[in-house]
């Protein structure tokens, strides 16, 4: 290993929303990557400019983004249409990052996207229609569930989100369009239990740890599911599946390879009423906040030690090395 090899953090505005987290997150998982030996700097960044200044100002072996995109916006993820891609900027420089290539990033911030490239490979999401285009009056499978199609830590979703009629879901779909500036998906309703499966590393060291998610009952509305304001409050619990596990591991191998996922992905899935799992989103830059994010959640639960954390952090960069 050569000693030089540094690793530049890229954050910004839109690092919660949208990745693994804001400067408070990025200086947690720079401490972490020192704990493993490696040099680390951070690049702040709100434009392409203060990026490739900040990159050409020191070493750069290799740059992990908290960012899909420059944005602006802490709140929502909210893609403009004249997006300036961080991976777009780094194939022009030629500089190495970690996780997914761009064109995978990009079908996965879009959930309709994800699930058309994973439809065509036979791998399991739910019934699932983008409006616009469609026009949500000739949907007919209920009950529905209607969310955003480019969000992340459930914004935009209530119980409101599962719609039992035409009415409402058009409903549901015009308050997404408006409340949010962007299309509305429309899926099936998974009614079942739900699981979030990390995946860390590639090829014959890939591993895939599948986590199931649950609320204490008394949470739940009418439905469920994970509102928005179960998010990010320490109401969800993860644990080791006993049921769905090979299942669960079976789809997410075959997502990551449908997708071509690099790094670190972690893929959120629930059970149908068949009782069968179908992946409801792929998550290209999971959040890393040291004990409330699910993947540093899982990874403890399957490496137990004491400090699972930098193992973890230290697992992704030495599978983005290689
Ligand atoms: N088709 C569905 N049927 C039932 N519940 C659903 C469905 N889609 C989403 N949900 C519920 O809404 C939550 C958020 O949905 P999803 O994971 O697609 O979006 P997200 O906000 O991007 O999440 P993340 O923060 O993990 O990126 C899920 O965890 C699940 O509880
Ligand atoms: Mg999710």
């Amino acid at each position: 290993m050569n000693d030089d090899f540094t690793v530049v953090l890229v954050t910004g505005e839109g690092g919660d929303a949208q990745g693994w987290g804001n400067m408070e997150v990025t200086n947690h998982v720079k401490a972490a990557i020192e704990r493993n030996g490696v040099r680390c700097r951070i690049v702040l960044a709100e434009n392409r400019e203060e990026l490739v200044n900040g990159l050409q100002k020191g070493a750069c072996s290799i740059v992990w983004s908290s960012l899909y995109f420059f944005s602006g916006r802490g709140d929502i993820v909210g893609i403009p249409a004249d997006a300036e891609w961080i991976s777009d900027i780094l194939d022009e420089m030629k500089i190495p990052y970690i996780g997914p290539s761009g064109k995978t990033m990009k079908n996965l911030i879009e959930k309709f996207d994800t699930h058309e490239v994973m439809a065509r490979a036979l791998v399991s999401v739910p019934k699932h229609t983008l409006c616009p285009p469609a026009d949500p009056a000739t949907i007919d499978y209920f009950p529905a569930f209607v969310k955003p199609n480019g969000e992340s830590r459930s914004v935009g979703i209530s119980d409101r989100s599962v719609v039992q009629n035409t009415k409402e879901l058009i409903d549901q779909v015009r308050f997404i369009q408006t409340e949010l500036q962007q299309a509305a998906l429309v899926e099936e309703y998974l009614p079942g239990r739900e699981y979030t499966v990390l995946v860390i590393g590639n090829g014959k060291t890939r591993e895939i740890l599948p986590g199931r998610v649950t609320v204490e009952a008394s949470h739940y509305g009418k439905y469920p599911i994970l509102r928005s304001d179960l998010r990010g409050v320490g109401l969800t619990h993860i644990s080791i599946p006993t049921e769905h596990r090979e299942e669960a591991v079976a789809l997410a191998a075959r997502a990551c390879d449908a997708l071509h996922c690099e790094d670190h992905v972690r893929i959120d899935m629930r059970e149908g009423a068949d009782g069968k799992l179908r992946i409801m989103e792929v998550n290209g830059i999971p959040g890393l906040k040291p004990v409330k994010s699910w993947s540093p959640q899982i990874y403890a639960l399957y490496h137990p030690s004491d400090d699972p954390y930098t193992a973890l952090i230290g697992a992704i960069i030495s599978a983005a090395r290689v």
